[in-house]
């Protein structure tokens, strides 16, 4: 078992500065950092999936890893179209965030029950995704050294989403990933983020969630080509559990400063009376559950 813990979005800008004039996006972020820290139990592993900070600059980033430093887990960061993966590279050298090593500022991470590729989908002119024939070629080269159970992170939904303004780049962009994928059975999730609303897909055989964002959410209509809501409102983490080599996912609500009292303490009865009650070998005048 391992649980691997996923945040998206968190469009951090200087100390101080609200996003759009209302989104304390930073505020947002050390909340959900609080929440991690006291999940038990603990997380493995943390997973920032891109548009880590508002405007590419080295006062966002600093701000940003100022509030990602007290995570208690390792922790990985990949780029969204917010970000600049070569100042990400530069600013986070010798820092455990960002291992990339090579051109394709893409990385594999080894040290746990399962693999995770984090994959590059930045685009230097735009806020649509890219992904080249060489970012292609390391996934397909990674791919082919294990055949170790495999997340994939991406910050762009590699997958039609029925929503007009993500899906304006089309399908093209991440054809010779579904192709790759489809001769890989080993990779058991696509992870991503990008349209801040939680969603799940597919690419190819494998399953793709979508991660809403720590900051704020967007609200689309589906079918139609028009601009979508804005809501100030943070989602929470989401849990990829890794259990019998697979994942299960979902949002993971933690709320901070929330005093635990589990049902058994509430209702003064015992936990294994409570589970009787719930196969029905048991009968209570008045059930909690
Ligand atoms: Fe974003």
């Amino acid at each position: 078992m391992s649980l691997l813990v996923q945040i998206t979005d968190t469009h951090v800008l200087p100390p101080g500065e609200l996003l759009y004039g209302k989104t304390n996006s930073a505020a947002h972020l050390a909340s959900i950092v609080k929440q991690i820290n006291v999940m038990e139990p603990q997380p493995d592993v943390v997973l920032i999936t891109g548009d880590l900070v508002e405007k590419a600059n080295e006062e966002c980033y600093t701000h940003f890893l100022a509030l990602i430093e007290p995570l208690k887990q390792p922790t990985y960061v990949i780029p969204g179209n917010h970000d600049s993966p070569e100042l990400m590279a530069q600013f986070f050298a010798g820092m455990p965030y960002f291992p990339v090593d090579d051109a394709t500022f893409q990385y594999a991470v080894e040290d746990l029950p399962f693999r995770i590729l984090g994959l590059n989908s930045h685009c230097g002119h735009s806020q649509l995704p890219e992904f080249d024939d060489t970012r292609l070629a390391w996934l397909d080269e990674q791919l082919a050294q294990s055949d170790r159970p495999t997340l994939i992170a991406i910050h762009h939904p590699p997958m039609i989403t029925g929503i007009a303004f993500v899906d304006m780049v089309g399908p093209e962009w991440f054809a010779g990933m579904a192709e790759i994928l489809s001769r890989n059975p080993q990779v058991r999730l696509v992870v991503c983020g990008h349209s801040h609303m939680d969603m799940s897909g597919r690419i190819a055989q494998v399953p793709v969630y979508m991660a809403p964002s720590t900051s704020h959410q967007l609200i689309a209509d589906r079918g139609i080509d028009i601009a979508p809501w804005y809501i100030n409102r943070g989602a929470p983490p989401v849990l990829h559990h890794f259990l019998n080599g697979d994942f299960l996912s979902g949002s993971y609500y933690w709320p901070e400063g929330f005093e635990g009292r589990r049902i058994d303490e509430d209702s003064g009865l015992e936990w294994d009376t409570l589970k009787s009650y719930m196969r029905g070998r048991k009968k209570l005048a008045d059930p909690p559950l």
